[in-house]
């Protein structure tokens, strides 16, 4: 992995706000992805000129300021964090992020968003940038301090909404007054361009990411995405946390698909009490989590279901058992067909989107 920036420049229309927002020289960011997103590929991606977030949501809250250091010493590019700021440890996450400000340009996050932290992260300088996938959670977001809004199409990895980008990005362009950027199905400089054309400032990506030879995560797990070519394997499924979530199909889902309602409590309580050495969450920890899930009108079933994902996830990434953990993928990696380092994930997308612009003119 090289350390510094590319040298390369391009059409100035691919120098969009979102690059002076979060001082990242391409449009172009790496989400947040749990066990995924760490130091290693948050680096490499700042190092290729995009922008990371590193996911601190499964990183235990006293080890996350270790995993800043990690990435600052793999780049000399501010980067990005990704939390929840409603579990409990935000606080010390938040602190974290605060004290190395100097490496740290923002923050994105989900549910639950604190106006406590929101008005900590804006007295230092820390741009708010969450990912939303309803236009009207757009609005709700700019309202309490977001200075740039992620919005995601259902094609998207992970937990996902049902609209498509190409309705939903537009649509929260025309109702929100910060800058977009368009999440969903992307991974070239086709989509880059028809993101701009939009209206957004840039394009964010999950799927591709996690397809990069910088990935720091199990080879064969990997290996799963880049055999998968039709869509129709990566659907949405609420088996696994009760939440619709974009999911390559494999062994697990039909096992857990098949299960009735008090099999899968029964799986969930048990990956609950595992759940606990992953995130080092104490059992209150985990029920007051649930609680704010339980607001935004969870059933309690779903809340403990939750518990299911570090469990399962550590298996796919961690113990590299593709057939015994979840897949969370986008769609697009039907339409990827090998690894490519971070470094030529970014450079193709931006020759290929300067191509885009020249053929238009
Ligand atoms: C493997 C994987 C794990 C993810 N984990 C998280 C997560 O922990 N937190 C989060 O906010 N989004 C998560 N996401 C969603 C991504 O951050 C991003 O919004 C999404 O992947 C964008 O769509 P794309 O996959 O089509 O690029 C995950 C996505 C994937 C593919």
């Amino acid at each position: 992995m090289s350390n510094s920036s590319s040298t390369h420049s391009y059409a100035t229309a691919l120098s969009t706000p979102l690059c002076d927002l979060l001082g990242c020289k391409y449009p172009i960011i790496q989400t947040a992805m749990g066990y995924v997103a760490h130091p290693e590929l948050v680096a490499a991606t700042c190092n290729a000129g995009g922008f990371g977030f590193l996911a601190a949501v499964t990183i235990p809250p006293a080890e996350v300021e270790a995993a800043i250091l990690a990435t600052a010493a793999l780049t000399k590019e501010r980067f990005g964090v990704n939390f929840h700021m409603f579990t409990p440890g935000a606080d010390i996450v938040a602190e974290a992020i605060i004290k190395h400000k100097d490496k740290v340009a923002a923050v994105s996050y989900g549910r639950g968003p604190n106006p406590e932290l929101i008005a900590k992260f804006k007295e230092h300088g820390i741009a708010l940038v969450p990912t939303v996938g309803k236009t009207q959670h757009a609005i709700k977001a700019v309202k309490m301090g977001a200075d740039a809004i992620v919005v995601q199409g259902g094609e998207g990895g992970g937990h996902t909404g049902s609209a498509p980008t190409s309705i939903i990005v537009p649509q929260t362009v025309d109702a929100v007054d910060v800058p977009v950027i368009a999440a969903g199905g992307f991974k070239d400089g086709r989509g880059l361009v028809a993101a701009l054309a939009y209206g957004a400032v840039g394009i964010a990506m999950g799927t591709r990411f996690l397809m990069t030879t910088d990935c720091p995560v199990a080879e064969i797990s990997k290996a799963r995405y880049v055999e998968v070519n039709d869509t129709d394997d990566i659907a949405v499924s609420y088996a696994l946390d009760g939440m619709p979530l974009r999911l390559i199909h494999n062994e697990l889902l039909d096992k857990l698909e098949g299960r009735g309602k008090l099999s899968a409590l029964v799986f969930a309580m048990i990956n609950g009490w595992q759940c606990r050495k992953i995130t080092g969450m104490s059992i209150l920890d985990l029920m007051k989590s649930a609680l704010v899930f339980r607001k935004d009108g969870l059933s309690a079933t779903q809340t403990i279901m939750s518990a299911n994902a570090p469990v399962l996830y550590t298996k796919t990434w961690v113990d590299g058992k593709p057939d015994d953990g979840a897949l969370p993928s986008g769609q697009i990696a039907a339409a990827i067909d090998k690894l490519q380092s971070c470094e030529e994930v970014i450079l193709d997308i931006m020759a290929e989107a300067d191509e885009r612009l020249a053929a238009l003119r």
